[in-house]
């Protein structure tokens, strides 16, 4: 059997606002979570990220906690706002000083930084003055806040993540009106991502040009698929899952164009399509020097086809009841539908680890670069026993199964650098609220210190670590 690399990232993965609460503490100014949380009816049990698992303040506790794990490397997020309140113009020193903390003492301790530059946390002032992502100055503005962080912390930051799935934030604040700015326009789908794409070449490129030698990526959330019969149509439609989906986030950010089936078909839609070949030259520089894909896999798809007056978007299960979450399509081409061959989580995920071997090797082949699986892992509603002990053997599972296929994948050839579970401590789902969790370390959301309690989950990555992957 392979082993992993003696330098594999074995990791852990978090995003700021989803920890770090302390949302207005020493000059951060809003970002737009911190106003859309508190919109009534917007997210789940109007669960905010107002002080979250306080690891603003609590970073300490956190970080030997990772210690003790064994964590080789830990991936999280600045927020925008911490460091330039209103996106630009005057730098926050206490926000850079919070990272410069947290960054130290990760190496320190032996922990390898990986940091994200966006998750999600746009700051407020610039929807407000341009509608954020809908602008193209948003590019500008992006690629100078991220050249602020390479300035402040690239001595010390040798991985970065530009952005956090922008396919996912771009499809809900956009098309599904779930996310902020809570609009349903296709339109603007393919712009804001568009600008996703543009922030990121131009980061990757400014990056390169300040001549440092660290590596630089973004995390697309992948979704691998499988057609549900071998007929025609269900092939067709899966080829146009391929094509609206992955293909169009990935290639766009990995080798500089959209897939061409994708751009006829919104063509024939009438479409506006927001790029051009100024951009498609950018995009395609950047895609040169880009050092690798990141994807966050959770699940695969089964794809079938779609008749004209078949089903719409759908939205997710968030009630954490099985079997609820309804079939989702585009009329016309593709819908997903229940895979009978696969188990299912919670909130109908389908929990598939040989999907991510199959990914892993799709993505070898079209894009040929190496892969960070920057979040990997599992939500479930977690119980302490009498004991006070978390005994989620479920999770184990789940991420023994889930390296065993990474192994596989690395002895077909597949370069990876490393597997980030996705999370550390429980912390905040945008969607679910704090009951879906994934962590290592148990947090007590109902005790006034936020009490950390490691899981059994904890002590068996822990081994997995110290074995490089062998006792699984
Ligand atoms: C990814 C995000 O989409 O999946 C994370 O990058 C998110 O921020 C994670 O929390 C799990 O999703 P959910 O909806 O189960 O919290």
């Amino acid at each position: 059997m392979t082993q992993f690399d003696r330098n594999f990232l074995w990791g852990s993965a978090s995003a700021a606002y989803q920890i770090e609460g302390a949302i207005a503490a020493e000059g951060k100014g809003q970002s737009v979570w911190d106003v859309w949380a508190h919109l009534e009816g917007k997210t789940h049990e109007g669960t905010n990220g107002d002080i979250a698992t306080d690891h603003y303040n609590r970073y300490i506790e956190d970080v030997a906690l990772m210690k003790k794990i064994g964590l080789k490397a830990y991936r999280f997020s600045i927020s925008w706002t911490r460091i330039l309140p209103d996106g630009t113009g005057e730098l926050n020193s206490d926000g850079v000083a919070f990272y410069n903390r947290l960054i130290n003492l990760l190496i320190e301790n032996g922990i390898e930084p990986l940091v994200t530059l966006y998750h999600w946390d746009l700051p407020q002032t610039l929807q407000t003055q341009y509608l954020g992502w809908e602008s193209r100055q948003i590019v500008h503005d992006f690629t100078a806040y991220a050249k602020t962080c390479f300035m402040a912390f690239g001595d010390r930051v040798k991985y970065w993540i530009v952005m956090n799935e922008p396919n996912i934030f771009t499809s809900l604040g956009y098309i599904m009106g779930i996310h902020p700015p809570g609009k349903q326009d296709d339109a603007l789908f393919l712009k804001t991502y568009h600008h996703t794409v543009l922030a990121h070449a131009h980061t990757v490129l400014a990056y390169k040009e300040m001549g440092f030698k660290g590596q630089i990526g973004s995390s697309i959330a992948f979704t691998p698929a499988y057609a549900s019969t071998s007929s025609k149509e269900d092939q067709d439609a899966l080829q146009s899952y391929y094509d609206i989906g992955p293909w169009w986030y990935l290639d766009s950010y990995y080798k500089g164009c959209y897939p061409e089936n994708a751009v006829a078909y919104y063509e024939a839609q009438n479409m506006e399509l927001p790029f051009d070949e100024g951009d498609f030259k950018i995009m395609k520089t950047a895609a040169d020097v880009v050092d690798f894909i990141g994807i966050n896999y959770y699940q695969t798809a089964m794809v079938a086809y779609n008749p004209i007056d078949g089903v719409g978007i759908s939205s997710f299960n968030t009630s954490g009841k099985k079997g609820t979450q309804k079939e989702s399509g585009i009329p016309g081409l593709y819908k997903t539908i229940k895979n009978p061959n696969s188990d299912y989580t919670d909130w109908d995920w389908a929990i598939d680890p040989d999907g991510l071997r199959y990914g892993l090797l799709e993505l070898k082949k079209r894009y040929g670069l190496p892969i960070l699986i920057s979040e990997n892992g599992l939500g479930a509603f977690d119980v302490i026993n009498a004991e006070g002990e978390i005994s989620d053997d479920y999770r184990i599972q789940f991420l023994s199964a889930h390296i065993e296929a990474c192994k596989e994948a690395v002895n077909e050839g597949v370069d990876l650098l490393g597997y980030m579970t996705w999370s550390f401590t429980d912390l905040l789902s945008w969607l679910n609220g704090f009951k879906k969790r994934y962590g290592f370390v148990y947090i007590d959301f109902e005790s006034a210190d936020l009490k950390r309690i490691p899981k059994k989950s904890f002590y068996w990555y822990n081994k997995v670590i110290e074995t490089n992957g062998e006792a699984l």
